[in-house]
């Protein structure tokens, strides 16, 4: 989808099942390269990451079978241990390939990732704990060639929380000689569902979700059934996009125990939210009040939830402070929103929004995937039309949308 046209001024309203989160569904689908064994994965979200992360998959021997309910991955036979430029750069998610193919064939060459939209992003981190786990790694002609025997054991204490660094060296560490711990590890969902993943493989994990993983190397993996956990950035985005118009709206499939920093958040601007099972109701019957916000690793508020809640605070009661701690430069839907009317003062890493009456509808330019979401959520709370243009491909609004 290139461009999506959004006629302003409706209240988003209806009831949506939310998918497979893309952030679990990418390193799991690359766990499947730690076995020869069949992988079936259900609840993979349809969006453009995941079938890129097939293609990438495909090109390297595994066989993909989609016709079955879950997708069966089956990596008996990997030939080409690659990971090209051209998939890395659209999708720097493949990175997720280096741990495993290394760990299981003693060799990997993984594009170097280079900056993207929000920041200059590095993966030295990954490279210095696979180092640190005995690989050989030299950086030629833009790729990571490493090579390793057998990787064995190591204590790696993370300098900065990373969240794909956590998952590979996990999945590096599952199938190393000996003890693994990683220190000051990531602590989001998505390596949990990893860690369940590569558990019922039978991979030994302990202190998933804790910021100390420890891992006991095994000789090999097997086969399992794993169904994707439900995507919290999906269910934070439809959220916003109800609270922001003054909408009523029902996520299904859905898990409130680990959106509580944007539940909490939603409730400070005014949302009454009622939480059934796995059924996530929100309502917002006046205007959003401003919201302060600090992005910070989980459980705080995610970076990926900035955008949306910039967005709303455009046209809230009050004034907003965002804080981006994560991402240098992850502020570029600001100057996007500005062209729509919004009050947006940045200074570093600090945005300071002033909320107004209404904003405008114009066209506007999406950047990355979380500026888009906040751009078509500022789209239906303007006046007119507002096109979204150079839409990246992997928004899915299937909600109904009501007067
Ligand atoms: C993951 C998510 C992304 C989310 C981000 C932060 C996936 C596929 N993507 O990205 O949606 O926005 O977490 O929650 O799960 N860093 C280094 N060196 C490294 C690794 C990271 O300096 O080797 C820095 C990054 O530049 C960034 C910070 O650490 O400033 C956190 O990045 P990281 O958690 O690694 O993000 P990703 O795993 O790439």
């Amino acid at each position: 989808m290139q461009k999506l046209a959004i006629q302003g001024g409706y209240r988003l309203s209806g009831e949506v099942k939310i998918s497979g989160a893309k952030n679990a569904a990418l390193p799991i689908m690359c766990a499947s390269l730690l076995t020869a064994d069949e992988l079936h994965l259900s609840n993979l979200p349809d969006m453009q990451d995941v079938s890129t992360m097939m293609k990438l998959l495909e090109q390297m021997g595994v066989r993909i079978d989609k016709s079955v309910q879950a997708t069966a991955f089956n990596a008996a036979v990997v030939d080409k241990l690659l990971a090209p430029y051209d998939m890395v750069k659209t999708m720097r998610a493949a990175i997720l390939v280096l741990g495993p193919l290394l760990t299981r064939f003693g060799e990997a060459r993984v594009s170097l990732p280079g900056g993207c939209a929000i920041g200059s992003r590095p993966v030295d981190l990954h490279i210095k704990g696979l180092i640190a786990m005995g690989a050989e790694i030299h950086i030629e002609h833009g790729y990571i060639h490493a090579t390793a025997k057998r990787l064995h054991g190591a204590h790696i204490c993370f300098d900065l929380i990373s969240v794909t660094g956590t998952e590979n060296l996990m999945m590096a560490a599952v199938l190393a000689d000996g003890v693994t711990v990683l220190e000051n590890a990531a602590r989001e969902p998505e390596v949990v569902d990893l860690a369940s993943c590569l558990i019922e493989m039978g991979a030994k994990i302990e202190g998933a979700g804790s910021d100390k993983i420890t891992i006991v190397g095994v000789s090999k993996l097997h086969g399992a059934n794993h169904a994707v956990m439900p995507d919290r950035i999906e269910s934070g985005t439809f959220l916003v996009a109800a609270a922001a118009t003054g909408g009523h709206i029902t996520l299904t499939h859905a898990r409130a125990d680990i959106l509580d920093s944007v539940l909490d958040k939603l409730r400070e601007a005014g949302a009454k939210i009622d939480v059934t099972g796995d059924r996530i109701s929100l309502e917002m019957t006046a205007r959003p009040r401003a919201v302060n916000v600090r992005t910070a690793p989980y459980p705080a508020f995610p970076t990926d939830m900035q955008a949306q809640f910039m967005a709303m605070n455009t046209i809230a009661e009050g004034s907003a402070i965002v804080v981006e701690t994560i991402f240098e430069n992850r502020f570029m839907h600001v100057q996007e929103l500005q062209r729509l009317g919004a009050q947006i003062e940045i200074e570093g890493n600090t945005a300071v929004i002033q909320g107004c009456d209404r904003l405008d509808g114009a066209t506007v330019m999406a950047t990355d995937l979380r500026a888009s979401a906040s751009l078509v959520i500022a789209g239906m709370m303007a006046q007119g039309e507002t096109v979204v243009d150079r839409l990246l491909p992997f928004i899915d609004l299937t909600v109904s949308n009501t007067p």
